[in-house]
């Protein structure tokens, strides 16, 4: 086999891997109370695809209470506050330039 052969096959088979595992939580305060709290009725696909604001972490954690996810208050706060912390929408692309795009340009009438 060539080498680039078994480094196909060796990539394939870490990937397999990362794949089996899905997505892992950023370490941080709460990370262990949603790893467990978190994954009973989904896995942390949603959770990790998310982009939510503190606010709307808020909700969403009262809407998985009230689904039947056992937190306390406290623990709920922790929680909101990392999961804003960690999967928040990311910043918006910056601006385009200005004065290079020929569609602000005023359009010559015939
Ligand atoms: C008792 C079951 C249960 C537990 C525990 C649970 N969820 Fe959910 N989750 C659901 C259900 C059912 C849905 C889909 C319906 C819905 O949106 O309520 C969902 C959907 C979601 C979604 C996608 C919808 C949205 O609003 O963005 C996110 C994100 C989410 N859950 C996060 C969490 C987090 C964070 C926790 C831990 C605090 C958690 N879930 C614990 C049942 C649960």
């Amino acid at each position: 086999m060539t080498a680039t052969q078994f480094f196909v096959i060796v990539l394939g088979a870490g990937l397999g891997v990362a794949a089996a595992q899905g997505p892992t939580l950023p370490p941080g305060a709460a990370q262990q109370q949603v790893a467990f709290t978190c994954t009973g009725c989904h896995t942390l696909d949603r959770i990790c695809a998310a982009q939510k604001s503190a606010p709307e972490w808020k909700a969403t954690v009262d809407q998985m209470i009230r689904n039947g996810a056992v937190l306390t208050p406290a623990q709920a706060g922790q929680v909101v506050q990392y999961l804003a912390a960690h999967f928040r929408p990311k910043p918006p692309a910056p601006p385009a330039r200005r004065g290079h795009t020929r569609a602000s340009q005023p359009v010559a009438q015939p």
